[in-house]
């Protein structure tokens, strides 16, 4: 049974209210000054990688009273519901199954009595013997040649992750391949793309689990349209269009062969999807046996969280933690900040991961929730953020949580770039703790060469107050195992929170009401007679646009 437990009702809640109001007057440097084993008390290691949460506003009783709530919310119950495949998933009636994906136990797995991990094996052999003719050469073009150009066509989750995976694993990129990923209805995107390919070397992967959004088919149908003006022989696309989909029907009926269509299903969520047949892109651009691996670091996180005890559980920490800000703190963003380049798209990834899942205001037993859910996520890669917007976390009025995350080893060891980077890693956070006093200000103005009155005039703008709560990410390196293992952390992170807030996490209705208006305004734009049926500002723009386009 999948609790329904509303957690400002619980006794821990209701502690942690009258435990922030005190926390909220204490300094974390002050807490390190107290306790010289803080670090250690408060950092976890998975694998190889360091988790350091002890920058945060947060003492032992703290984490004492979160993991009172993770208990009164039943969070232990509610992680065997999603592994043990019940329908968890209750507004579509479904299992939530992505572990299922990276389950390397060799148990099986049941969703609806049919145990799933026969159909993982069916596809996951598919795949790797499909990378292995493409990365051969036995599987040609219909000219004869090998494929060079891979083109991911799918959108949010059909799209992020593996264009975020990619970019992350460039150093494993195999020689000969280039993938490219087209997400956009924006004509821009693809046209743009196919400038850079040649249709005889390319090979379109259609990733789209329902194979009816608007903006993967509009891109598939003029991918398909651009290949046969030269291909000209629909028996040709065969040799250049595969699909990623649950939906069979829908991609026999836009033309790809059943043979060249990867399955998934629908236990798998659109952006927990990378894992699945939504991956080939990965795979086919890393090597099937890389792609393996990043499964292999996702299961090592998934044995973790099952069955490590909540107070060394890492996901189960980083929900708690972003719970204490956004409940007790009245934190409503966080920044997810990745010091390696190759990370550039993971916080865009876990937007979608995050606020697609934990956007929601209604609780489990359909009623409007009365505390903060999820939190709005974003961020850039540091050291570019830091001459961007790192001013406002510093200096500005609202409290911005941040995951700061590093490699200890590049992989483009040049001169003294990764020292440089990773010194700004760590200055950050020590900076976002420790702040600058008054008197600190005032000295180092003095000892500048300045005037007393100077002194006086600058001080207020340059006293940082410090007590900005940060995590620190280390990685030993960027590797597809490594890489697996954090994505799989933030995934677990989110179900908890989404456990504890009493939300449905793997739906989306959200995006419903903006795609139902799009196309009931499409058909308006056909002909230029103005439009008079919505409020007088759409009503305007529409009619402007009208007057404008031509
Ligand atoms: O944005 C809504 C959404 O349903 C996402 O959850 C999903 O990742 C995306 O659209 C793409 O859906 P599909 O894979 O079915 O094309």
């Amino acid at each position: 049974m999948f609790p329904k437990i509303n957690p400002s009702t619980t006794q821990a809640w209701n502690l942690l209210e009258k435990h922030s109001t005190k926390m909220k007057t204490l300094q974390i440097k002050e807490l390190f000054e107290q306790d010289p084993e803080r670090f250690k008390r408060f950092s976890f290691c998975l694998n190889q990688t360091v988790f350091d949460f002890s920058k945060n506003i947060l003492v032992a009783e703290t984490i004492s009273q979160l993991l009172q709530l993770a208990e009164d919310c039943k969070l232990k119950q509610a992680i065997e519901a999603m592994f043990e495949g019940d329908f968890i998933n209750k507004t579509e009636q479904r299992s939530v199954l992505h572990t299922a994906l990276r389950n390397f136990s060799g148990k099986p797995v049941f969703s609806a009595g049919h145990n799933v991990m026969e159909d993982v094996k069916r596809v996951q052999d598919q795949m790797k013997s499909f990378c292995e003719r493409v990365h051969s050469g036995e599987w040609k073009g219909f000219t004869g040649k090998k494929i060079k150009y891979i083109i991911n066509i799918g959108i949010g989750g059909s799209d992020l992750g593996p264009l975020m995976v990619t970019e992350a694993l460039k150093p494993y990129w195999i020689e000969g391949i280039q993938p490219y990923f087209v997400s956009n209805v924006d004509a821009s995107h693809i046209a743009e793309t196919l400038k850079k390919i040649n249709l005889e070397e390319s090979l379109f992967l259609i990733a789209s689990k329902t194979f009816t959004t608007q903006e993967t088919m509009t891109n598939a149908h003029t991918a398909r349209d651009w290949f046969l003006k030269t291909a000209i022989d629909e028996a040709h696309i065969a040799k250049h269009f595969v699909a990623l989909s649950t939906n069979e029907k829908e991609v026999v009926k836009f033309g790809i062969d059943k043979a060249n269509m990867f399955e998934f299903w629908d236990w798998v969520g659109g952006r927990y999807s990378l894992w699945s047949a939504i991956g080939l892109s990965i795979a086919l651009t890393i090597s099937y046996g890389n792609f393996e691996e990043l499964l292999h670091g996702a299961f090592n996180a998934d044995q973790h969280f099952r069955n490590t005890e909540f107070e060394k559980n890492i996901p189960v920490l980083m929900a708690l933690i972003g719970i204490w800000y956004t409940n007790f703190f009245g934190s409503q963003t966080e920044a997810i900040l990745p010091y390696d380049q190759y990370l550039h798209r993971f916080p865009a990834y876990f937007q979608q991961g995050n606020m697609e899942s934990n956007g929601k205001s209604i609780d489990r037993n359909g009623e409007p929730v009365t505390y903060a859910t999820g939190p709005i996520i974003w961020g850039e890669p540091g050291t570019n953020g830091q001459h961007a917007f790192y001013q406002l976390i510093h200096q500005g009025t609202i409290l911005i949580p941040c995951d700061f995350i590093a490699t200890a080893q590049s992989h483009n060891p040049i001169g003294d770039h990764h020292q440089k980077l990773i010194s700004n890693f760590f200055a950050q956070t020590e900076a976002l703790m420790n702040g600058k006093t008054e008197k600190e200000v005032e000295e180092e103005l003095l000892k500048s060469g300045k005037n007393a009155e100077e002194v006086a005039r600058l001080t207020p703008f340059k006293i940082f107050s410090g007590n900005k709560p940060t995590n620190s990410i280390l990685l030993k390196k960027l590797t597809p195992k490594s890489l697996g293992e954090l994505i799989a952390i933030y995934e677990h992170k989110i179900f908890v929170q989404g456990v504890i807030w009493n939300i449905f996490s793997f739906d989306q209705w959200g995006v419903e009401l903006g795609k139902q208006l799009a196309n009931k305004i499409l058909p308006e734009l056909e002909n230029d007679t103005p439009v008079s049926s919505h409020d007088s500002s759409t009503n305007s723009l529409i009619n402007a646009y009208k007057a404008m386009r031509n």
